[in-house]
């Protein structure tokens, strides 16, 4: 095994940065025993959902309001937990590189006490999907911070194992966001998550799901983030996500200052080989810059340099637009 892409991401070890990203590539052990033969540096199981946690763990409560229970029971693919806890354990038999569990959770209740049994079914990290579409006028946007930094925090003090939390781009502040959260005890933060994607369709005069991939455009915001939280927060563990498809783009990531990336949809399209082209593909544009570790070419292009990046990303902007007739 080559050494020169290892990296760390969260206090996890990799042997490179590649990370699966949460998502129906690895709801089995076969298929991340093959994930890992293709070449992976760490696998994040599909996400468990808060409702399904609340559900089972608090069936009494939930009896009594079975229009809802029914109704979140026929919107997900219903895994139960010890299926959970079980996939855990085999891909944990299967594998050597890091398994790491994922919670899609919203709020700071009864579910989080489960965590503790992902942690002593082997995982080696859990990452919180922290998502909620907010609607309601009357609350405040810090109260929406303030719910991903007690999750953060209740879920950090009850493991032992790293806590990642998987950031979504909309929020007003992402650095101060970022520090918050690492300040709760994230051991990595990824930039970001990809909601789901609402589209219309004006014949049926319906609301749609959208398209379910992403598409590489949607890499920008990642970068650009990435950029400017590992310039302003240097000790952040930062996994790249959202729009990664070859390994040019995980280059791209890693130069803005990424440890790792998580790739989801360009392995849906392309399958496991790609893994392997984009470990070579890595390694060769390593090679010819004569770059030795990863830790070399981390952050090297980051806003670091720059005293204001908003002021530069405003002058790149007013130089796009006034150069366009
Ligand atoms: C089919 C599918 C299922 C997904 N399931 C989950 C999930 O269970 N939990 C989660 O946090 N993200 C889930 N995601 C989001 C991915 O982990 C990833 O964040 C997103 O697709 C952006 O990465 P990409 O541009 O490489 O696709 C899913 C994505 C896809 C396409």
């Amino acid at each position: 095994m080559k050494k020169i892409l290892m990296t760390n991401f969260a206090g996890l070890n990799l042997i490179n940065p590649i990370i699966i990203g949460s998502s129906g590539l690895t709801n089995t052990p076969e298929k991340n025993i093959a994930l890992e033969k293709a070449g992976v540096g760490a696998i994040i199981l599909p996400s468990i959902f808060e409702e399904q946690i609340e559900i089972q763990t608090h069936r009494a409560i939930w009896a009594d309001c079975p229009n809802a229970r029914n109704y979140i029971l026929n919107s997900i693919n219903e895994m139960q937990l010890e299926d959970y806890l079980k996939l855990i354990q085999d891909s944990k038999k299967l594998c050597r590189i890091p398994i790491i569990a994922s919670i899609n959770c919203y709020r700071e209740n009864g579910w989080i006490d489960f965590v503790r049994q992902i942690e002593m079914a082997g995982a080696d990290a859990i990452e919180l999907n922290i998502f909620g579409l907010n609607t309601e006028i009357d609350q405040p946007a810090d109260s929406i911070e303030n719910i991903y930094l007690r999750i953060t925090q209740k879920v950090k003090s009850l493991v032992n194992i790293p806590v990642i939390v998987k950031m979504s781009k909309y929020f007003s502040h992402i650095v101060k966001l970022t520090d918050d959260l690492q300040k709760a005890g994230a051991d990595g933060i990824v930039l970001f998550s990809r909601f789901y994607q609402p589209d219309i369709d004006i014949h049926l005069m319906q609301t749609l799901s959208g398209y379910v991939f992403s598409s590489n455009s949607e890499i920008a915001d990642t970068i650009r983030w990435t950029s400017v939280v590992s310039a302003r927060l240097p000790d952040v563990s930062i996994a790249s996500c959202t729009g990664i498809h070859d390994w040019e783009d995980i280059v791209k990531c890693i130069l803005c200052g990424a440890s790792a990336v998580e790739l989801c949809s360009t392995v849906y399209q392309h399958g496991n080989e790609l893994i392997q082209a984009m470990n070579r593909g890595m390694e060769e544009w390593m090679s010819s810059k004569d770059f030795k570790s990863l830790e070399e070419v981390r952050g090297k292009l980051n806003f670091g340099e720059i005293q204001d990046p908003s002021l530069h990303e405003r002058i790149q902007f007013m130089k796009y637009f006034s150069n366009r007739d």
